[in-house]
């Protein structure tokens, strides 16, 4: 038998199909709270979207350990092979609002929360290893040029193809989004990067720089433009039911996670600065070594509780992982709890999705929606008399040498075009035909030839050949270089 219909304050419900009116006719009742209530809470479902990343699908599953790798690290979830530890990953393409086609060309998100037992450790990468720009500093400007234009309410080639002409850094990144690995077949189908340089520590206290790469089981596999195009247009939740149905069926999708590390003596001497984000380390000379495996085995039981609350911060630590001095990873260690407490709420992390599965004792009370007992009657302050939480010294941060003079400060390696060359020379002739055909696509749209032509110097520059046939795709002489 179904349970009684009830009201949020949980008294039972006598009609909700039939507002309360004066005779059949009306004007209706203010007296119908019911109605009141339904209707207002109705005007307050939604919350903001994510500025970035609005569109996503989520899922649990749990990453167990297959090799040892505590001597790089203390973190208690990777000390042993066959700790199994739970987790829930929420992938998204950057760009698009909450309710934007899947099958866009496009990076896309893939961050993970592992609920550890000592606290919530976030990776919050995406499916390439590298990013557009490599300062905090001018993200807000780049996310403005993915956007819609202030008056059309379009998306902006011009903007595009703007910024990225006069941001040279994002030549490699550009290059891998416009490759055949731009549009993902599935989220299952591609692979997941830290991105990032982040700190390793073991037990000993000493430190190693790692980077993670999450290979996918399922294999790499792409959809074609054209596919994609529509696709986007008869099924826009595309990837979204893709991976809800796989799951349901019991077909589960798994990463195996390896690491590549980096004595922290090498990072002044490597040929790259390996905090530039823009960069990959070569796996010659730091090959991948095998952490684990991540599979995916349950469906979320409501998209809203889990799936848009489910707050994700590259700040989220466990002892044994700390940040390296990448600007943009440090941009990024504020930006991600700040959108957090402004899109759910300063308590988004006693939210069910978030909730450690370790103990949380601290001195933070009250504000918004708090859903816990709040500390009940503990002590709400430190230091005290009353043996509340204390800290724990051997949880400390590792300490770390710096020099140099405070000022507003490029990277001291400039190097934008040797990566994005080396990636188009490892490609076939296929892969680099579709790449240019990509490319010829997405600037056809640039109405001035000065923005044309500033893009092409810098493919021409990663590669002669890779310059010549995009001008050639344009219509457009090579320009004389600098
Ligand atoms: C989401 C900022 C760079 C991956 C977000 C959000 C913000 C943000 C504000 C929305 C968070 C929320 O509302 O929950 C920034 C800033 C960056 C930056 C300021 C540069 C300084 C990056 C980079 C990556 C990345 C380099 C990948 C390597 C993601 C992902 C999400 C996201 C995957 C979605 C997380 C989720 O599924 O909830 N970013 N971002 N971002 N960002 Fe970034």
């Amino acid at each position: 038998m179904s349970k009684k219909l009830t009201t949020s304050w949980g008294a039972p419900v006598g009609d909700n199909q039939n507002s309360m009116t004066a005779g059949s006719r009306g004007p209706t009742l203010i007296q119908d709270v019911h109605l009141l209530e339904k209707l207002a809470h109705f005007n307050r479902e939604r919350v903001p979207e994510r500025v970035v990343h609005a569109k996503g699908a989520g899922a649990h599953g749990y990453f167990e350990v297959t090799n040892d790798v505590s001597k790089y690290t203390k973190a208690d979830f990777l000390s042993e092979v066959g700790k199994r530890t739970p987790m829930f990953i929420r992938f998204s393409t950057v760009a698009g609002e909450l309710g934007s086609a899947d099958t866009v060309r496009d990076p896309r998100g893939f961050a993970v929360k592992f609920y550890t037992e000592e606290g919530n450790y976030d990776l919050v990468g995406n499916n390439t290893p590298v990013f557009f720009i490599r300062d905090a500093i001018k993200f807000p400007d780049f996310i403005h040029t993915q956007k819609r234009h202030p008056q059309t309410h379009l998306k902006n080639p011009n903007a595009v193809w703007d910024f990225w002409s006069l941001s040279p850094e994002s030549l490699h990144q550009v290059t891998i989004l416009m490759s055949d690995r731009g549009i993902p077949a599935t989220l299952r189908h591609m692979h997941g990067f830290g991105s990032h340089t982040f700190k390793w520590v073991n037990n000993e206290g000493e430190a190693v720089w790692v980077k993670y790469h999450f290979k996918t089981n399922q294999g790499v596999k792409n959809l074609a433009p054209d596919v994609a195009a529509k696709i986007a247009g008869e099924n826009p939740d595309y990837h979204t039911e893709d991976l809800f149905n796989a799951i349901d069926k019991g077909d589960f999708p798994s990463w195996t996670l390896y690491v590549q590390i980096m004595p922290v003596e090498d990072a002044d001497t490597y040929r790259w600065d390996p905090f530039d984000v823009t960069k990959v380390w070569s796996q010659k000379d730091y090959p991948l070594i095998e952490v684990g495996k991540m599979t995916l085995n349950k469906n979320p039981e409501n998209y809203f509780a889990e799936v848009e609350q489910v707050t994700l911060s590259p700040g989220n630590f466990v002892p044994g992982i700390e940040a390296s001095p990448d600007k943009m990873l440090q941009g990024r260690l504020f930006a991600y709890s700040d959108a957090h407490r402004y899109r759910v709420g300063a308590n988004h992390n006693a939210l069910p999705i978030n909730r450690p599965k370790a103990e949380v004792n601290n001195y933070q009370r009250d504000g918004f929606m708090r859903p816990d007992s709040n500390g009940g009657s503990s002590v709400y302050y430190e230091p005290n008399s009353f043996s509340g939480p204390q800290e724990s010294a051997e949880d400390r941060t590792t300490g770390f040498p710096v020099s140099g003079v405070a000022e507003s400060v490029s990277y001291d390696h400039d190097d934008h075009y040797t990566q994005a060359g080396d990636l188009y020379r490892l490609m076939s002739e296929e892969e680099r035909a579709r790449l240019v055909e990509n490319i010829v696509g997405a600037m056809k749209p640039v109405e001035s030839d000065e923005i044309k032509l500033r893009q092409i110097q810098h493919f021409y520059k990663a590669d002669p050949d890779y310059g010549t046939r995009i001008a050639k795709g344009l219509g457009l002489e090579v320009p004389v270089q600098a």
